[in-house]
């Protein structure tokens, strides 16, 4: 019922396959992957040369978050390199239902991220097209920042929303969290309403030493904060 997804971007980006093993066998769900292009948020990180690298390591999703304006040119490049889930931000779209169409067509799945401010009414009239909905609990660009406390307002409206329309349509969203997410408020993000939780310091910062099993304490950890919600 909740997924966990660690973002590489707080990795170690000199042996990532080794990383990406080690966090799946841990217990993750999701890999999540943070694409930054220096220009739609203030940092520079990986693309699909990466995502087709890491690709034959897990057999898990790879959940490509893109932070890089424009989206559209750059979107069958992710899908050919491995990647399952592909969002990207309102803003960095001229045309969203377009952006969306494509990453379905490319035949992945689709999501839209919201930064802190941005309203959730861009997805009204995509709801066909969404797999996936993203509250950014940061500011995109960077890993290690603080949750932002009104993002679980907006969770909730994200949740009502999201479930009025399962509710007419029989179909699913899922509500994804990202920036910030740690043992000590994962329960209560997801009494708010996230089912799907990207973690990146919390989980990479959580001990870097040569046990291959260094992320069962942290992922049984935010799992097991999530199993007192669902009881
Ligand atoms: C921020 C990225 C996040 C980031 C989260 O722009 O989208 O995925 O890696 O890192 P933490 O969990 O450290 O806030
Ligand atoms: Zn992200």
């Amino acid at each position: 019922m909740y997924r966990i997804a660690p973002s590489l971007l707080s990795a170690d980006f000199a042996c990532l396959g080794d990383e990406v093993r080690n966090v799946v066998a841990s217990g993750a769900d999701w890999i999540h992957f943070d694409v930054m292009d220096n220009h739609y948020v203030p940092n520079l990180t990986i693309g699909p040369l990466v995502c087709e690298a890491i690709r034959p390591h897990t057999s898990a999703p790879i959940d490509v978050h893109l932070m890089v304006k424009p989206v559209d040119r750059i979107i069958p490049d992710f899908a050919k390199a491995g990647a399952n889930i592909i969002t990207f931000h309102p803003e960095a779209s001229e045309h969203i239902d377009r952006s969306l169409g494509l990453i379905r067509d490319s035949g992945c799945q689709a999501g839209l991220v919201f930064n802190p401010a941005t309203p959730l009414h861009h997805m009204d009239h995509v709801m066909d097209k969404l797999d996936v909905v993203l509250l950014m609990s940061v500011n995109p660009g960077f890993g290690g920042q603080k949750f932002i406390p009104e993002t679980l307002n907006k969770l909730r409206a994200a949740r009502d929303r999201i479930d009025a329309y399962a509710a007419r349509s029989g179909r699913r969203i899922l509500l994804e969290i990202d920036g910030g997410v740690k043992t000590d408020n994962i329960a209560e993000i997801a009494r708010a309403g996230a089912d799907t939780f990207v973690a990146g310091s919390a989980v990479f910062g959580a001990g870097r030493d040569e046990d291959p099993n260094r992320y069962d304490s942290i992922i049984g950890a935010l799992r097991g904060e999530l199993a007192r919600v669902a009881a």
